[in-house]
């Protein structure tokens, strides 16, 4: 099984961004203990802040992974590039947003990219990245 979390804008800043929305933990120590809890798995990350970047990685990806976990960050608001990119390939892609966007902005109630995914989980914080491993393995 090989799984890949991509994570989008601003998501390198995770610990340091906005603490009371995002929590203390910097995703790439969440991230060694997600490994580690999944020790039989091939589990990778990759993080951007730009938009074509993102598309090229679903493209490189997308047709030899068995999974992909999404969090486009804000461009999950804005990107049809990035929606018609996840329809294009063939890997699933579970959408996580670590906040519950739909007690924040109106802006942030709508995603270009929930239609084109397997599913979505949103507002659970960084455990929201483990439920979506666990719903591909
Ligand atoms: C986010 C929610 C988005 O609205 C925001 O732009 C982010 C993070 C989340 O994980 O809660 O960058 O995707």
């Amino acid at each position: 099984m090989k799984l890949i979390i991509i994570n989008g804008p601003n998501l390198n800043l995770l610990g340091k961004r906005e603490p009371s929305v995002y929590g203390n933990e910097s995703f790439e120590d969440y991230f060694a203990q997600l490994q580690m809890e999944y020790p039989g798995i091939t589990l990778h990350y990759f993080q951007t802040n730009h938009e074509g970047v993102l598309i090229d990685k679903l493209h490189e990806v997308g047709f030899s992974y068995d999974g992909i976990i999404l969090n486009a960050g804000a461009f999950t608001h804005t990107s049809i590039a990035i929606a018609d990119a996840i329809g294009a390939i063939d890997a699933a892609v579970v959408e996580v947003h670590i906040s519950n966007v739909y007690a924040r902005e109106t802006f942030r109630h709508h995603s270009y990219l929930s239609a084109k995914c397997e599913g979505v989980i949103v507002g659970l914080g960084l455990k929201g990245y483990e439920l979506a491993v666990e719903f591909f393995v």
